[in-house]
């Protein structure tokens, strides 16, 4: 439940719990739209209060814990048969031999790992774009939003924050990384047009079967937002993935994405299959950094004009690749440790050896998200392998797809802020209605939004936004204010989902 924050009686607490609970339920009246069904109680409960350093495992200086041994006993089912198991032995082979060619590709590109694309080359489906960005899993996509409105809405943000002192953040001592999430620039990020169409864009890159209930119609996932000091070295995230972390091997339905790379066949893995990502359960634990929806791709707008070495996104530039490794790691230990032979005999395929009798998987801990470091998956050389994105502008975005490992670049060594609105590319499915639901009756009583440390949030902020600033019918149906149309023509799992969304939204 709930923790009593500054200020905030216990009974204040309850009172916003009961008006978010309420809400939930189909008892709102502040918004706009003539909700025709009952809704079903909020099943999700609301988060102890925190801020980002909760939420992984690295930042909270917590030390990696053994899982339990049914973990080993995963590993032994899902490492199958002899024939898979000699496969996957000889697919790990394959993998490192390309991996360490992969980490010579990298560091010689640098930041051009990362592809810049236009906003119109994107929405033209330009063949060398699309591939670019499928390839590398990451990309800048430029001029998304109108420069000078991104410059205007850093200065929103920053004057929100002044006008509410009491915003928690992170680091608590120099807050950077907001507990914010219903600022009106936050709001209009999310709902813009131009925003919204690349969203769409980026969903079309996954295929769909025809009875795959997902719709690529944007829904808007409500997240923090940071503006990073020139100097700050504190906001330091570590190498890791988002979207859980054991979960990859422990849903049946999560594991299903990865079929191919477990069957030992990671060349022939496709990134780009939705149906069964968004069936995928990520959140096995409800831990402080489990996410509530499927995000395909994970992203951020700028607000600022930062290159390298100025705080911003780092990633692996591989998609596939790293995808396979992180996969497979778990099913293979060292023979002689690091410690005791060179870089090159330690990595050599020979020093390692199939391992389905442990309940180790490295850096995945229950309820965190996945983190990578050079000793738990050394074979990626992440020390030469993670490279600084391209130089973003205000209102450019970055995007990375929901396995790419990513970090923050350590220390901020420009000379301005660094500032970033995170905004995904979300589809349409059932999980993600129920979650917009929810999101929804949180955006009502301002408090955060289900995924986030709970507490009361925004709710006595001065000048937070509300249902009635989100302007245009795409924006509002992404934020589960208005239905979703549904026409005869549809592709059968499109019209499905839509439905079940509306249903579920009581729109
Ligand atoms: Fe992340």
């Amino acid at each position: 439940m709930f923790r009593t924050s500054r200020g905030f009686q216990p009974t204040q607490m309850l009172a916003r719990a009961n008006i978010v609970a309420q809400r939930s339920r189909g008892l709102a009246t502040e918004v706009h739209v003539q909700r025709s069904a009952p809704q079903p109680p909020m099943t999700r409960k609301p988060r102890a209060e925190g801020d980002i350093g909760s939420v992984f495992a690295s930042l909270s200086g917590e030390a990696e814990t053994p899982l339990p041994q049914r973990f080993a006993d995963l590993k032994s089912v899902i490492a199958g048969d002899e024939s898979n198991r000699a496969r996957m032995v000889s697919s790990f082979r394959t993998l490192t031999a390309r991996l360490s060619r992969a980490a010579e590709e990298i560091e010689r590109a640098g930041t051009k790992a990362v592809p810049t694309v236009s906003y119109d080359s994107v929405l033209a489906r330009d063949p060398a774009t699309i591939a670019a960005i499928k390839r590398c899993g990451t990309a800048v996509v430029q001029n998304v939003i109108p420069r000078s409105e991104a410059e205007t809405w850093l200065q929103q943000v920053l004057a929100y924050v002044a006008a509410n002192p009491q915003v928690r953040g992170f680091p608590a001592d120099d807050k950077q990384v907001f507990e914010v999430y219903w600022s009106k620039p936050q709001l209009a990020a999310r709902g813009h047009p131009r925003s919204l169409a690349i969203q769409r864009a980026l969903l079309s890159l996954f295929s769909l079967p025809q009875n795959a209930e997902v719709s690529l119609t944007p829904v808007s996932y409500a997240d923090r937002l940071r503006v990073r000091h020139p100097g700050d070295a504190k906001f330091a995230l570590g190498p890791h993935m988002d979207g859980g972390s054991v979960e990859r091997w422990e849903d049946p339905a999560y594991r299903a994405v990865y079929a191919r790379i477990l069957e030992g066949r990671w060349e022939e893995y496709d990134a780009y299959n939705l149906e069964e990502r968004a069936r995928a359960n990520q959140n096995l634990y409800d831990g402080a950094g489990a996410c509530g929806v499927f995000r395909a791709f994970q992203g951020w707008t700028s607000l600022s004009d930062t290159g390298p070495g100025e705080g911003t996104l780092r990633v692996y530039p591989l998609v596939r690749e790293m995808t396979a490794y992180t996969l497979l790691r778990p099913f293979f230990r060292e023979k002689a440790p690091r410690s005791a032979v060179s870089r090159e005999h330690y990595l050599a395929a020979d020093n390692w050896e199939l391992d389905i009798d442990s309940a180790v998987f490295p850096q995945a801990p229950l309820g965190r998200s996945q983190e990578f470091n050079n000793a738990s998956h050394p074979h990626l050389e992440l020390d030469r392998t993670m490279v600084s994105i391209p130089r973003v502008r205000p209102g450019d975005q970055a995007w990375w797809h929901a396995d790419v490992i990513h970090a923050v670049e350590s220390v901020h060594r420009g000379a301005g802020p660094s500032a970033v609105m995170y905004i995904p590319a979300v589809p349409l499915t059932r999980l993600n209605a129920e979650y917009l639901r929810d999101q929804r009756a949180c955006f009502e009583a301002r408090c955060p939004p289900p995924d986030f440390p709970g507490g009361e949030g925004e709710a006595s902020f001065k000048g937070t936004g509300t249902p009635s600033d989100i302007e245009g019918a795409d924006a509002r149906r992404a934020m589960g204010l208005d239905a979703f149309p549904v026409a005869q023509d549809m592709r059968a799992g499109e019209r499905a989902v839509r439905l079940t969304a509306n249903s579920v939204l009581g729109l």
